[in-house]
């Protein structure tokens, strides 16, 4: 484990593989191929920085507290989202992914609202562990989510708290959900074994695990992920 912030390099590519169809709505609908100026909010690996370079219509600043890959094409800097290294209106495109359920979330998204031009986007995908589906039951470990994540010093509902969290700020919303879920992958395990886990619940994890082992038929893990779009009122997108 090297930090339970951020899962591995592998596991962190692996989740944003997960997350593509969801990021790439966002993203066209917040015209990422426009946006000059972007500026990727708790970076971690990088496992979408440069991703945002290819998208955008210029420059990718990565930016972490703890900057686990700094890439060379892109800056990364090394700082706390609630005290951005900023001025005020410095980019067209804000983007977070897994990053505002580690962070103090009105303090971070002040921030966010501060450095946003007048015509900028926000995209932020952030789960909701609270309505985590799991089936057959044996292969269940809501629980464990919630209480690892919890001790870790993470928000697991901050999904359904983002869009009134950017709406306080006078940010407009929009707010979107995956339309579909990949068939359940065992790396969902590895992910939740990365967190602080108590034995009694490394223990649960294994049966859990053992439980799914050979996709039992009519298998289901979805976690909804909030996909956030906001901006500053009085600017719209086209379609
Ligand atoms: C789960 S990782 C997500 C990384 C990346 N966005 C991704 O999708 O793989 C969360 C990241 O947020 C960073 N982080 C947490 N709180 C932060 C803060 N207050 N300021 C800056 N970075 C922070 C952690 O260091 C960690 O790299």
């Amino acid at each position: 484990m090297e930090c339970s912030e951020c899962p591995s390099a592998r596991l962190a590519a692996l989740q944003a593989a997960w997350l593509a169809p969801l990021r790439t709505r966002l993203l066209r609908r917040a015209l990422v191929a426009r946006r000059a100026r972007v500026l990727d909010l708790g970076s971690g690996h990088g496992a979408t920085t440069l991703e945002l370079a290819r998208r955008a219509g210029g420059s990718v600043v990565a930016l972490d507290r703890r900057p686990l890959r700094p890439d060379p094409s892109c800056p990364t800097v090394g700082a706390d989202a609630v005290s951005l290294p900023f001025r005020d209106c410095s980019f067209d495109l804000v983007f977070s992914q897994f990053f505002l359920l580690w962070a103090p979330l009105g303090p971070a998204l002040a921030e966010v609202a501060r450095v946003l031009a007048p015509q900028g986007a926000f995209v932020a995908l952030e789960p909701d562990f609270g309505g985590l589906v799991e089936h057959p039951a044996s292969t269940a470990v809501q629980p464990l989510w919630m209480a690892a994540l919890e001790r870790a010093g993470a928000d697991p509902l901050v999904g359904r708290a983002l869009p009134s969290a950017c709406a306080a700020l006078g940010l407009e919303v929009e707010v979107h959900l995956a339309s579909a879920s990949p068939p359940p992958s065992p790396r969902r395990f590895d992910l939740l074994s990365e967190l602080p886990l108590l034995p009694a619940e490394a223990a649960a994890l294994a049966r859990a695990r053992a439980s799914a082992h050979g996709a039992p038929p009519g298998m289901v893990a979805h976690l909804p992920v909030f996909g956030v779009l906001a901006h500053h009122p009085c600017v719209r997108f086209g379609r």
